[in-house]
């Protein structure tokens, strides 16, 4: 049955708990997939529950001091990073699993990235991404970041224009006007900080087609053991990419 969002009485609650119960399902599934020693990137305010007989290491950028203060709206629960380092270049090899949660739009280039969690994994070990659909977020206004501009990026870091990535996020998911005196004061607000803003949006197949690139382009022998599409109680695509066992 379809219920609708803005329906405020017993439906909606039964449409919560129903979506709970299903993400509480597809995450015991996903974490069969999670065993041995592995870490979680950007844990932050929910953690993945790994299997209880996995130990698992949480990476972050920055200290517990400097994320209360980077996030200073969670007042508890903040994920204590074990390992305080870029996620994008991670310095860890022979990991059984790597999980970010939320993680892989907030980094200015994906692909060196996946390359590095790539690397990172043993063979036969898995990533586990989630990644927000655009439709269903607070990004819904902004156009989806295409592959080409991800290369272009990956392949010149120099040509990264971080003032033009803050700047759609000022306008377009904070809501002022680009020619407003909010406008510039927010971006230099929030690139002071170096806040942690969705670099880049995407759906689910464009998702696909980054993975596709890393497969067929850059012939990273992984494969998705699991894609899930963002869906309605689901709003971020899902996928496991397992390393083949021999790499
Ligand atoms: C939106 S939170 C994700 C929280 C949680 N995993 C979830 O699913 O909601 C993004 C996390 O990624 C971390 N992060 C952002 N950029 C990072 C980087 N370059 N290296 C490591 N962690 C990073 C942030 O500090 C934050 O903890």
């Amino acid at each position: 049955m379809m219920v609708r969002w803005e329906r405020q009485d017993g439906a909606t609650t039964n449409y919560m708990q129903k979506s709970a119960a299903l993400r509480w399902i597809e995450n015991a599934y996903l974490r069969t997939h999670l065993g041995g020693r592995g870490v979680e990137i950007g844990g932050l305010w929910r953690r993945f529950t790994v299997p209880s007989s996995s130990k698992v290491w949480y990476v972050d950028r920055m200290s517990m001091e400097d994320l209360t203060k980077h996030y200073s709206a969670i007042h508890t629960g903040i994920v204590a990073p074990d390992i305080i380092a870029d996620g994008e270049s991670l310095p860890l090899r022979g990991l059984d699993f790597i999980v970010a949660s939320n993680v892989l739009e907030h980094l200015p280039s994906p692909l060196k990235a996946l390359k590095s969690w790539y690397e990172a994994l043993r063979g036969g070990g898995c990533l586990l991404l989630k990644v927000p659909d655009k439709r269903f977020s607070f990004d819904h206004r902004r156009e989806r970041t295409s592959l080409t501009h991800l290369i272009e990026e990956y392949e010149n870091p120099d040509s990264i224009d971080l003032r033009a990535h803050y700047g759609e996020w000022v306008e377009l998911v904070n809501g002022k006007p680009r020619q407003s005196a909010d406008f510039e004061r927010e971006l230099q607000k929030l690139m002071a900080q170096n806040y942690s803003i969705h670099y880049h949006v995407w759906i689910d197949r464009d998702l696909r087609e980054v993975i596709e690139y890393t497969r067929n382009v850059w012939r990273l022998d992984w494969e998705p053991v699991v894609f899930w599409n963002a869906h309605f109680y689901r709003k971020e695509t899902v996928t496991i990419l397992k390393k083949r066992a021999t790499v």
